[in-house]
């Protein structure tokens, strides 16, 4: 194992440090990999820990102040704050075929928040997420673990009002 690899690892498990590598290794230079590598981070904790920037960076050789910048260039990255619930929004091509920009839309207008973000009283943040394979039921979202299709902004109030 190369020296770097064990403080990656004190961070980033095995199986996340294969599948960054692997993606990794698709470019021509290690940094191109970026986004792929913190989506996957994202997708594994479900947001992006402040620790795990430091391992990424020595993973792509970039100083570490280029990858914070990137985090918080996009709102689509969960930079951690707690939340009673957290609803996932699929982005995936399907679900964005399927009308997710009115799914989005009727999410930001009734919580008053984008990605990344967590409501006022703190009972939501709202992730997005690539396809989690419920394509079926296009656009989908999850509120904490339950699986949902979106059918409407009056539907979408009542769901999200079982989440105290
Ligand atoms: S594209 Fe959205 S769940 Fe598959």
């Amino acid at each position: 194992m190369h020296s770097s690899d064990k403080i990656i690892n004190a961070m980033l498990d095995e199986k996340l440090l294969e599948k960054i590598k692997e993606h990794v290794s698709y470019f021509p230079r290690k940094e191109q990999a970026i986004l792929l590598c913190l989506h996957e981070i994202q997708d594994h904790y479900g947001h992006i820990p402040k620790e795990s920037l430091k391992d990424l960076a020595q993973v792509l050789e970039v100083p570490l102040k280029h990858v914070e910048d990137v985090v918080a260039f996009y709102d689509m990255f969960d930079r951690g704050e707690p939340a009673r619930h957290r609803i996932r929004v699929c982005v995936s091509i399907v679900c964005d075929l399927m009308n997710k920009k009115a799914l989005v839309d009727a999410l930001r207008e009734i919580l008053g928040i984008d990605f990344g973000e967590v409501t006022k009283d703190g009972r939501f943040k709202l992730v997005p997420v690539q396809c989690l394979g419920a394509c079926a039921v296009a656009p989908m979202f999850m509120v904490d673990e339950d699986t949902y299709k979106f059918e409407g902004k009056e539907k979408l109030h009542e769901i999200l009002s079982r989440y105290p």
